[in-house]
C-alpha cells in the first residue's frame, strides 16, 4: 500500500508540475510585481528570464520615477507607473514593498482588487490576516526568500491561507522557483523561523567569510588570494556536501585526523562554544521576525 502510494506520488506529482508549467506558459495568466527595488526586481527578473512567462504576461509597478526608468531600460517586461492600467487584469500580484510602506499600499490598491486574484507577499513581518484585512481578499501566500534569489541560487519558504487552492499553489510555487529552490512550511511560525535560518542566513556565511578572510590577511596573503582561498573553500565544501548523502559532522570528521590540524580548529571552536552561539544568533533572528510582525 505504501509502496503503491510511493510510486503514485513520484509519477503523478512530477507530472502534474509538468501540465502545470504548460498550462502557466500556454494560458493568458499576467503576473503583477508591485515595488521593483531588490527583492521585487529580482523575482521580476526570474520570472522574466524562465521560460515559464514571457514579457507580455509579466508587468512590474513601481511608485519612483527614477526606479521607473531604470526599469524601462532593461527592456525586460512591461513596465507600468499607473496602477489603474496593470493591477485589475492581473491574476498573482507579488507585493515587495518595505514592510512599513505596506498599510499605504493596501490602502491605494483595495479599490482595485478582487477576490480572484492571489496575493503573493514577500513583506518580512506581515501576516496572511494583515494582508487579507488589508486588501479585502483571501487568496493569500506569504514567503521568505533570501538575497541569493539574485543569482537564481535562493531558497523561498512559502505558506498559504486556506483559501488558496492546490493548483494555484503549485502555480505560484513554479513562479518562486524561477530564482531558485522553494519549500512549504505549514504555517507562519515556520516563516519566521525560516527567517533565522535561510532569510538572515547569507549574513552570517558573510560573516564566516570575513573572518576566514581576516586570518589569511593577518597570515599575510594579499587581499586577491585571501578572496580566492575563501570563496572558493566555501563553494567547494557546499559542492561536496550536495553531491553525498553525508551529513556535516561526518564530513568534520573525515576532514580531522587527530592530533591534525583541523581536529586543532575544531577543537579550538568547541571549546569556544561557536556552534551554540551560532544557534543563538539564529534563535534571535527567529525571535526578531517574530517581535516585527507584532508591531
Ligand atoms: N532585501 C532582502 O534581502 C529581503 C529579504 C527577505 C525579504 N525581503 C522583503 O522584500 C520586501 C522588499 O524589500 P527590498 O529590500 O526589495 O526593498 P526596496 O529595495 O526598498 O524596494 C521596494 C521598492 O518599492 C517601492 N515602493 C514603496 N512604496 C510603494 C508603493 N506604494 N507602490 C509601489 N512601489 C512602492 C520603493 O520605492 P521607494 O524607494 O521610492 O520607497 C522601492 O523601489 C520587503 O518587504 C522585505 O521585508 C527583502
Amino acid at each position: 500500500m505504501v509502496f503503491a502510494q510511493l510510486c503514485l506520488k513520484q509519477r503523478v506529482l512530477p507530472a502534474i508540475r509538468t501540465l502545470l508549467q504548460v498550462l502557466i506558459k500556454n494560458n493568458k495568466m499576467k503576473v503583477l510585481v508591485i515595488g521593483a527595488g531588490n527583492m521585487g526586481l529580482t523575482y521580476a527578473e526570474g520570472m522574466a528570464t524562465s521560460p515559464l512567462l514571457n514579457r507580455r504576461k509579466l508587468r512590474v509597478y513601481d511608485i519612483s520615477p527614477e526606479r521607473i526608468n531604470i526599469l524601462k531600460n532593461m527592456d525586460i517586461f512591461d513596465v507600468y507607473d499607473e496602477l489603474e492600467a496593470c493591477l485589475p487584469q492581473a491574476d498573482v500580484v507579488f507585493l515587495a514593498v518595505k514592510p512599513f510602506h505596506c498599510e499605504d499600499l493596501f490602502q491605494k490598491i483595495r479599490p482595485m482588487v478582487n477576490e480572484q486574484q492571489i496575493f503573493v507577499s514577500l513583506m518580512a513581518g506581515v501576516t496572511i490576516e494583515a494582508i487579507q484585512k488589508g486588501l479585502g481578499v483571501k487568496k493569500v501566500v506569504r514567503t521568505m526568500p533570501n538575497l541569493p534569489a539574485q543569482v537564481g541560487k535562493g531558497i523561498t519558504s512559502y505558506t498559504e491561507a486556506p483559501e488558496v487552492s492546490r493548483v494555484e499553489l503549485l502555480m505560484v510555487r513554479n513562479l518562486l522557483d524561477t530564482t531558485g529552490k522553494s519549500i512549504r512550511v505549514k504555517n507562519e511560525n515556520f516563516i519566521d523561523a525560516s527567517t533565522g535560518i535561510s532569510g538572515s542566513g547569507p549574513a552570517y556565511v558573510f560573516y564566516f567569510m570575513q573572518s576566514m578572510m581576516e586570518a589569511a590577511l593577518k597570515m599575510g596573503f594579499s587581499e586577491n588570494d585571501s578572496k580566492v582561498l575563501v570563496s572558493q573553500t566555501f563553494e567547494g565544501a557546499v559542492e561536496l556536501f550536495n553531491q553525498n548523502s553525508i551529513s556535516p559532522n561526518t564530513w568534520m570528521e573525515r576532514v580531522a585526523s587527530k592530533g591534525g590540524t583541523t581536529r586543532a580548529a575544531l577543537d579550538s571552536m568547541e571549546d569556544n562554544n561557536v556552534k551554540e552561539l551560532i544557534k543563538d544568533a539564529a534563535y534571535a533572528a527567529f525571535d526578531r521576525a517574530v517581535e516585527l510582525g507584532k508591531e
